[in-house]
């Protein structure tokens, strides 16, 4: 199968690695210095818990023409680039895109592309539960077993299914097909919004770490009356009980993950958060729920 990555962070160089084998032709699209150090070094991986290191080859290329044809596009980047890319996908001939990541409007999204597309295409979503984080030197990735994607066309199944299980075949990384997707999708962010927005506020808060982490937990609750008012359901459910009713393990937990070392391996982005936080605010709106609390916290770090 003839696959393009599109985007070559952390998700993008372990997608890579993980789908390398002989029937997979697999080629990485990268922009400036990350391009450079690819051509010249290949997909270096430190794979932090596995305690080993990989390298692999693939192609490279730095743009994305009209009459390139792929199999698939992966697009794996944060929610806030999407739509920075969405004018060339459009543009592009080939039929099959996933959009890999955090997401809070996947309905939207795939309405842009195809509003701007003069040929048919299927615009489905994933997310890989795997993390990281990079720098000049290497990408490291945190990963419990061999990985995971999750991917869903949000209503029905995925038109290119057949493309996608011979992609997988024969690979140790696991491929789900999710359904409710954008119940997960948006509990997702549900969880990271007030986890990235506490780990940016860290510092900050020296010496008053219990302070942080009782509005982080508050803010974690607005949030999900918020989704439940909206009509999203929380996935998985255990996350809305931890908070609400189990705040005495919900508190040393947050503790071990504001602080552990493990966790700096898990790279945020406040740009992302930011892009997040905006489309959960829009629910808002419609609702008489408020995040008063999580207003604030997010506030702090601008
Ligand atoms: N990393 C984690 O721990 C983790 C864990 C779970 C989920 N996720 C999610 O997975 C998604 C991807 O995250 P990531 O960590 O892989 O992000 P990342 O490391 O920032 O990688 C994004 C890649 O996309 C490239 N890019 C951005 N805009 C572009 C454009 N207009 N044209 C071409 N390339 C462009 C970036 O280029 P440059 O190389 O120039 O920056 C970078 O290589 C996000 O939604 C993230 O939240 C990440």
């Amino acid at each position: 199968m003839n696959i393009l990555i599109y985007g070559a962070g952390v998700q993008g160089q372990f997608l890579a690695h993980a789908l390398n084998k002989r029937d997979n032709n697999i080629t990485i699209l990268a922009r400036g210095k990350t391009y450079e150090s690819l051509q010249e070094r290949g997909v270096r991986l430190k794979h932090f818990l596995q305690k080993k290191n990989s390298i692999d080859h693939f192609n490279y290329i730095s743009e994305l023409s009209e009459t390139d044809q792929y199999d698939i596009i992966f697009v794996t980047m944060k929610y806030s680039d999407f739509y920075s890319v969405v004018p060339v996908l459009a543009k592009n001939i080939t039929q099959n895109i996933i959009f890999v990541g955090n997401n809070t409007n996947p309905q939207k999204l795939r309405k842009t592309v195809l509003e701007q597309s003069n040929t048919d295409k299927n615009i489905s979503f994933g997310f890989l539960m795997t993390g990281g984080n990079r720098d000049k030197a290497k990408t490291t990735v945190l990963r419990f077993n061999a990985g995971e994607l999750k991917v869903s066309h949000l209503v029905g199944q995925i038109p290119f299914h057949n493309i996608l299980d011979e992609i997988f075949k024969d690979l140790s990384i696991k491929l789900t097909y999710e359904a409710n997707f954008e119940d997960w999708l948006m509990s997702h962010a549900a969880m990271i919004i007030p986890l990235n927005t506490g780990i940016m506020l860290k510092n900050q808060y020296k010496g008053r770490q219990k302070q942080l982490i009782k509005k982080i937990i508050n803010s974690y609750n607005e949030l999900h009356l918020l989704l439940e008012h909206s009509n999203y359901k929380i996935i998985p459910r255990a996350q809305a009980t931890l908070f609400k009713k189990f705040k005495f393990i919900a508190y040393p937990l947050l503790k071990i993950i504001l602080n552990i070392k493990i966790m700096n391996q898990v790279q945020g982005s406040m740009s992302e958060v930011d892009s997040l936080y905006e489309d959960v605010k829009l629910l808002n709106k419609h609702s008489v729920s408020t995040t008063r609390q999580l207003d604030q916290i997010v506030k702090e770090v601008l």
